[in-house]
């Protein structure tokens, strides 16, 4: 008896830290179907061992996204889960279910898409928008209406008629498969950490204070279920198409079935179709039709007795760890890599996959040669999931993170407070050497052409570049370089072209390019829009860094390191000699002034003296504002060429006035 209580307790813990994972953290350790799994079994012993039941056991309650910084709000009616089936035969068995609790009754379901984002229940009064909250614990949930509004298919007046004065509409808000891996790809470049799957970005972008950074995402909505007290049908299927002609993105598959043959080839099709869909789904649900019998099924204390979702099998297959590797990032971080025996997956072949860290490893208890799960879910990097222990190899040992650096040999340290161990010899190891030159000549910071990973790792191999200021003196080395297969003079040339232009390259830009830890593009701009010049930010000190906006203490401590080291001192002023732009030009500090202080501009359309990325910068510096989209708080639109025909109508039609590029150019020098 006392194993069960504490295989209960141990299940309880488990689940509660994955739920806080998953909730709070946004980063999911285990896969749901695990998490579902483990669930089960937690309720089964919950049930068959009642003496040891909790209020507070994690079968009580249906998970948690509520954070800090909204407004609370109490569903009128509480926000339930759906129950899980994995197999045709668990649906036919909610089937069955279904029809002996409707006595024998004929009944009607609703196949749906099971989408992959997170819930949202939005409030409707009038046939206007009144509302918009999330799921939270399912009793009550955060205010979320200022983000919502920013969703453009989500209809803030209704069209058309007959919607009750007072109704709930249910849905999903989902970020589609494009807009999540531009953000991904965006993120990748700003080293900030990546979302591991459409439904993650869409929690966390719905969460954000910042409502114009909501508005860039790209999220989107679906609905699914409409609740109130008069509504126009009688039945589920009927009221979404009225909803659709409200002007809601009601989901577009609901297909109306009436024998378990045909729910079963709606497994079936779907199973496969579902990898065409531009968002993410997780499986399939299935609705009783008719409100009546819906109502006479009623509910479990989670879930409606009326409905159950299918959820799709992540795709898993099992492979033989080969070996792992671990490779040192520019940063000097070991990642810890799987390589595998290669295995087909969702259609691509996997050969390695990232461990991430320590604890990782740990926590899996990976052993040299085992056999191990790689999943592609909803995540579009595999992901290693378990270990299949029946395959263990007798007497293998435990995989253990390396000691020191697997390329110098420096002992590694472990940054404090993180899982990650860090390779501390910044000025000896290749390819933190190599990272930065890399990183140094890349598009968004010297913009060098030329100079890739390989030339990088090879100028720095033959010792013509050990840092960033050696590329400036390249042309020594060229008798040198020539020599060298495969390096012709205009391979030659177009890297010293694309130095010698980069002098011209924006002071915040070469801050960016410095590598200094955790300061990324924007926190760059921020530093040298307040401190103006290399001087400044090399000689300030924690109260002048942390002052600055968005600039928190460990930013301000990592680049007060960063100029506390000799070489890195002695780089910059190299790199200064050379007459990069080591400050802000003064007339941005002049004119630049505060011209366009609380102004809002949309920058729209094509242009020919500057660039597009140039003007927004130009009114970030000159105090205003970009906003993405025209609205009635818009001062007024930067217009090119060719601008859009619904910006310029929706221009027209608010009277909001339209700037060339010369007039703004005047405004900002100062003479207008
Ligand atoms: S109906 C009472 N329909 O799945 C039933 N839910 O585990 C209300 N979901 O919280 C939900 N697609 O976030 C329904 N077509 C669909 C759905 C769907 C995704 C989500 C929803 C819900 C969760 C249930």
């Amino acid at each position: 008896m006392d194993s069960v209580k504490i295989k209960i307790d141990q299940l309880r813990e488990e689940l509660n830290r994955h739920n806080y994972n998953y909730y709070v953290l946004n980063t999911p350790e285990i896969s749901d179907y695990n998490f579902d799994m483990k669930m089960k079994e937690l309720e089964r012993l919950e049930s068959s061992y009642p003496q040891f039941d909790d209020p507070y056991s994690p079968t009580h309650r249906v998970g948690s996204d509520i954070s800090k910084g909204f407004t609370q709000w109490i569903h009128k009616r509480p926000m339930l889960s759906l129950g899980n089936t994995y197999s045709m035969e668990e649906v036919d068995d909610f089937v069955r279910r279904v029809k002996d609790g409707l006595m024998g009754e004929q009944v009607q379901i609703v196949g749906e898409l099971k989408y992959d984002g997170t819930s949202i229940s939005l409030s409707y009064e009038h046939g206007r928008l009144v509302r918009a909250v999330t799921r939270g614990d399912g009793t009550q949930g955060d205010v979320v209406t200022d983000n919502i509004v920013t969703i453009k298919s989500i209809p803030l007046q209704l069209q058309g008629e007959g919607w009750p004065d007072e109704f709930e509409i249910r849905g999903e808000i989902v970020l589609p498969w494009k807009e999540f891996d531009r953000l991904n790809a965006e993120r990748e470049f700003n080293e900030e950490p990546l979302f591991a799957n459409p439904r993650n970005a869409a929690s966390g972008t719905l969460k954000l204070q910042n409502s114009s950074e909501v508005a860039r995402r790209g999220l989107d909505a679906v609905f699914y279920y409409l609740l109130g007290d008069n509504l126009p049908a009688d039945n589920h299927y009927d009221n979404m198409m009225a909803a659709r002609k409200w002007g809601f993105k009601v989901a577009p598959v609901m297909t109306l079935m009436t024998s378990t043959k045909e729910v079963g080839d709606f497994i079936s099709y779907w199973d496969i179709k579902r990898k065409e869909l531009p968002v993410a789904t997780d499986g399939l649900v299935f609705k009783v039709n008719d409100l009546r019998q819906q109502l006479n099924l009623g509910y479990t204390a989670k879930s409606p007795r009326w409905a159950t979702a299918y959820k799709f099998q992540a795709e898993r297959a099992l492979t033989e760890l080969k070996f792992v590797s671990f490779e040192v990032g520019r940063m000097g971080i070991v990642t810890p890599v799987a390589n595998l025996e290669p295995v087909l997956l969702s259609g691509t072949i996997v050969k390695r996959a990232s461990l991430h860290n320590e604890d990782i490893i740990k926590q899996l208890d990976i052993h040299d040669g085992d056999m191990l799960y790689v999943e592609k879910g909803g995540e579009i990097i595999p992901k290693i999931t378990g270990v299949e222990l029946s395959r263990r190899k007798f007497g293998s040992e435990t995989v253990k993170f390396v000691k020191d650096c697997p390329v110098c040999g420096t002992p590694l340290v472990r940054i404090e407070g993180e899982a990650a161990w860090m390779c501390p010899n910044k000025t000896g190891c290749a390819p933190q050497i190599c990272g930065r030159i890399e990183h140094f000549v890349g598009r968004r910071m010297m913009n060098i052409d030329g100079i890739g990973e390989e030339m990088a790792a090879i100028l720095y191999e033959n010792g013509w570049v050990s840092d960033p200021s050696d590329l400036y003196e390249l042309e020594r080395y060229r008798a040198e370089m020539l020599k060298l297969q495969g390096m012709g003079p205009r391979t030659i040339d177009r890297m010293i072209e694309g130095v010698e232009n980069s002098k011209n390259v924006p002071f915040d830009r070469v801050l960016y390019a410095l590598s200094i830890p955790y300061l990324g593009e924007t926190s760059s701009k921020k530093v040298a829009k307040a401190l103006r010049n290399i001087d400044a930010v090399m000689n300030a000190d924690n109260e002048t860094l942390c002052s600055i906006d968005d600039i928190g203490p460990r930013i301000a401590q990592s680049i007060r390191e960063y100029f506390s080291i000799p070489s890195n001192r002695n780089m910059v002023g190299r790199l200064q000699s050379f007459g990069l732009q080591m400050a802000l030009p003064d007339n941005t500090a002049a004119s630049g002034s505060e011209v366009l202080a609380g102004k809002s501009i949309v920058v729209s359309g094509t242009f020919n003296k500057r660039s597009r990325d140039e003007y927004k910068e130009m009114i970030e510096l000159n105090g205003g504002k970009n906003v993405g989209s025209v609205s009635k708080k818009t001062d007024f639109i930067l217009a090119g060429e060719n601008m859009g025909p619904s910006k310029l109508d929706k221009a027209k039609s608010l009277g909001i006035p339209l700037v060339d590029e010369d007039s703004f150019l005047k405004m900002i020098s100062g003479q207008n």
